[in-house]
């Protein structure tokens, strides 16, 4: 998601340059979980599209139809219910809770079983279980962190995988955008259930 990719703000800061930013990561998330979805043109058809994409890699990259999942950063659950959708066993951890309080209720609505949790990826200590067989943090999630936060969670979510397991992320390559400098992507023009949206990428936009 272009915009959330690119704040980049002082949650849990441990480096001179995030704590001058304000708000945290964490507040514009809180404050965007129930507009969240409206981002995407069609939430479901975005949910079906990515599991048609992940599902598949995981089965092949662990050589099992189901694995014991945990979604470190599943934010409202876009991946995390088509993970669950895929007869995969889910557990899914955020750092905010709105965006898990909304997660659990896309994923009742939907009658799956996923377990939630609030829980910071630096460190997993809210989650139980260690013999997962895949950890994920998708959509630009680890961009959100501080070298040194990278670090932590990359043991910790380590700490919560079996051996060998394997750990999936998406992020984009900011050095690149950089680099390239690309148009910003003009208003796009969504209809729903009888309404019109316009979604606008408001600037300037600073990629740190
Ligand atoms: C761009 S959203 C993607 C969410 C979800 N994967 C999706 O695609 O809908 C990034 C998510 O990372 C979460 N996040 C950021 N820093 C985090 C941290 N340190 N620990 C756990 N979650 C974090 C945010 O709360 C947000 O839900």
């Amino acid at each position: 998601m272009t915009a959330s990719g690119l704040v980049r703000f002082g949650h849990q800061s441990d480096s001179p340059i995030d704590t001058i930013m304000t708000p945290t990561s964490l507040d514009f998330y809180e404050a965007l979980a129930e507009y969240y979805r409206l981002i995407f043109e069609d939430w479901d058809r975005s949910i079906e599209r990515q599991a048609g994409i992940l599902n598949p890699l995981i089965v092949k990259d662990t050589g099992r139809c189901s694995v014991n999942l945990l979604d470190c950063a599943c934010g409202i659950g876009t991946q995390a219910i088509g993970f669950a959708q895929g007869g995969h066993s889910v557990v899914a951890c955020d750092s905010s809770l709105a965006a898990v309080n909304r997660a659990k209720r896309e994923a009742r609505k939907r009658d799956l079983d996923i377990s939630f949790f609030v829980s910071n990826m630096t460190s997993l200590g809210e989650i139980p279980r260690r013999d997962f067989n895949v950890v994920a943090a998708l959509d630009n999630a680890l961009s959100h962190l501080t070298p040194s936060q990278v670090r932590k969670a990359v043991r910790a979510i380590g700490s919560k995988l079996e051996p060998h397991g394997l750990f999936i992320a998406s992020i984009r390559d900011y050095d690149n955008l950089i680099l390239q400098r690309p148009t910003v992507q003009g208003p796009v023009f969504y209809r729903e259930g009888g309404e019109r949206r316009i979604g606008c990428l408001v600037g300037p936009l600073t990629v740190f």
